[in-house]
């Protein structure tokens, strides 16, 4: 009897010791969770993905740069809706997981060389929609072979555009995004047409050439025509010039004669 009671005791504080150790872990893991929740940026929300990683949400926050201390297994990270003006340099240096990136909805104008250069082997999509975009520069984009989306930006198709284009390795479905809403040349009448689509029948660097070519030409007749001009007025002025000094040199005997009958004079007198 009194061992049994023993033997109860013993299970009772064995299942205690259990519940405790249970607690502990729960305990464990929520603070585990907890320190995952303070190394998510500021008003930021972080949440586990169903692939390892990371989902970080910094959408709708008027963010004017990207937030600082993104955790480095960040795999989903959402930009859109904010302020963002540009991207600088390595903006997401160590997060060699970023896989989905979501720019869309910011003022961007322009992303520096390098932006994603960190990025180059895991991004693979990557939303760049209703932005502030005129131009491609492929130093910013370096390698990257991402799916990604330029539509609804301002792009200004030029010669600029057409030998920016051809150095990119984005996926060439979504450069047909790159819808021209201005144009230079204009006269191209480019605006509303997928760049690409114009791309094929006209060339705008021939266009930007010929347009340089007869502003060249121009210039050049400007200047001739001043320098004409100049030597026109030189020649004149030097005319003048010359014929008063032989008006001169024709009246100087005459007037030495005089002086010199006037000093015989003199000496006469
Ligand atoms: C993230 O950083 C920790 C150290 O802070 C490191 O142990 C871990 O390997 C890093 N993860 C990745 C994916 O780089
Ligand atoms: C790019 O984004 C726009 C606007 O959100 C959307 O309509 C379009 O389908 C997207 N393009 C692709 C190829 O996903
Ligand atoms: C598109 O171009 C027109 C001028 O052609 C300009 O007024 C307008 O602001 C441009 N749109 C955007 C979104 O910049």
């Amino acid at each position: 009897m009194f061992s049994f009671l023993w033997e109860g005791h013993a299970v009772a504080s064995c299942l205690s010791l259990t519940f405790m150790l249970l607690l502990h872990i729960l305990d464990e893991c929520m603070s585990e969770s907890h320190q995952a929740e303070i190394r998510c940026p500021e008003r930021c929300f972080c949440s586990e993905s169903v692939d390892f990683g990371l989902v970080v949400r910094c959408s709708d926050m008027n963010l004017i740069v990207v937030p600082h201390g993104l955790p480095n297994t960040t795999r989903y990270l959402y930009l859109d809706n904010n302020l963002l003006l540009t991207i600088p340099s390595d903006s997401f240096i160590g997060l060699p997981l970023l896989f989905k990136l979501d720019l869309s909805h910011n003022r961007l104008v322009h992303l520096e060389p390098g932006a994603f250069r960190d990025q180059v082997d895991s991004l693979s999509s990557l939303d760049l929609s209703f932005n502030l975009l005129e131009t491609l520069d492929p130093e910013a984009f370096g390698e990257l072979r991402a799916q990604t989306n330029l539509s609804h930006n301002p792009w200004l198709c030029d010669c600029h555009l057409q030998l920016a284009m051809p150095q990119l390795l984005l996926d060439p479905s979504f450069l047909a995004e790159v819808v021209c809403n201005t144009s230079e040349p204009e006269e191209l009448g480019a605006q509303g047409l997928p760049f690409i689509l114009v791309a094929t029948d006209l060339d705008f660097c021939a266009a930007l050439q010929r347009t340089t070519d007869v502003a060249m030409l121009i210039t050049m007749f400007g200047w001739f025509t001043m320098v004409i001009s100049y030597l026109v007025y030189y020649v004149r002025h030097n005319q003048e010039d010359a014929i008063r000094h032989l008006e001169y040199l024709k009246s100087l005997p005459n007037r030495q004669g005089r002086s010199v009958e006037s000093l015989t004079r003199s000496t006469w007198l």
